[in-house]
């Protein structure tokens, strides 16, 4: 099983409220049900198209056949690796490469963190020049307490030295920046929370969480030894993150 393969089926055990699959996906349907015509929809940081890939198969075939899905990502070599129904196109959320007012929906997940600090607020006012008036877009971002814990044993498994002090103000990004950064670029907020709550995880699912919140991009650990250092922590395990959605 792909590192990849790992975390989509590990989400897909979390209960359904602290399962940003089923966010994103209860998103996507509703908005689909609102609209008659073919839906624009782009995936920010869409990596290997692990989301997609799930919506592939949880979608009916007549939902999905409505939804034109584009994902862009600075990695070329996890855009090659996407299925076939999604366009992979390789360029920044910070400069989207598409006109003004092209799409319907967009949605990002775990990716503002991985955007140096400065241009996050760029990603976002991107977003909303790219959405049609009447778009709506989600950013899901890792609020991460757990990771307080978790990141204190994280230099053992990782190939270089890594500053937790630095990694904990990189990997937050709280409500009130989400709020901040669509009020800024001139979006209204339809929902905006934080999802916290403990839930019983097992070893693999821990093991998936992680890597998708921190170390899937990077590939920069020793895959064994975290491995076994995760078998054996114990459950459960805190969830924390905050959504946004916001209309144009
Ligand atoms: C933690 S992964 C999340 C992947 C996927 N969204 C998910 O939830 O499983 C972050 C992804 O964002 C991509 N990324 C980082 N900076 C980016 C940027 N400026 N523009 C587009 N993609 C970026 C990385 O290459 C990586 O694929």
């Amino acid at each position: 099983m792909s590192t990849y393969e790992v975390y989509e089926e590990a989400y897909k055990l979390l209960p359904k409220h602290v399962n940003p699959l089923v966010i994103v996906e209860d998103f996507i349907r509703q908005e689909t049900k609102k609209r008659e015509e073919y839906l624009r929809v782009l995936e920010h940081g869409v990596e290997v198209g692990t989301w997609p890939k799930h919506f592939y198969r949880e979608f009916e075939r007549t939902l999905f056949e409505r939804l034109e899905f584009i994902g862009v990502d600075t990695d070329r070599e996890a855009l090659l690796q996407t299925p076939p129904y999604v366009v992979p196109i390789r360029c920044s959320v910070t400069n989207l490469a598409f006109p003004s007012n092209t799409f319907d929906l967009e949605y990002s997940v775990c990716v503002l963190p991985w955007i140096e600090k400065d241009m996050r607020y760029s990603a976002v006012k991107e977003t909303e020049r790219t959405l049609k008036f009447g778009g709506k877009a989600m950013f899901i971002t890792p609020a991460h307490s757990h990771l307080k814990e978790e990141l204190v044993e994280f230099p053992k498994y990782t190939k270089k030295a890594v500053n937790i002090d630095e990694l904990r103000k990189k990997f937050f990004i709280g409500k009130e920046k989400l709020e901040k950064y669509a009020l800024e670029a001139g979006m209204q907020i339809s929902e905006l929370y934080e999802v916290e709550e403990v839930v019983p995880v097992t070893p693999k699912q821990r093991i998936a969480l992680l890597y998708s919140d921190t170390l899937a991009p990077s590939q920069d650990h020793d895959e064994s030894a975290f491995k076994e250092y995760l078998s054996e922590l114990a459950s459960p395990s805190r969830i924390n993150f905050c959504v946004v959605v916001v209309e144009k």
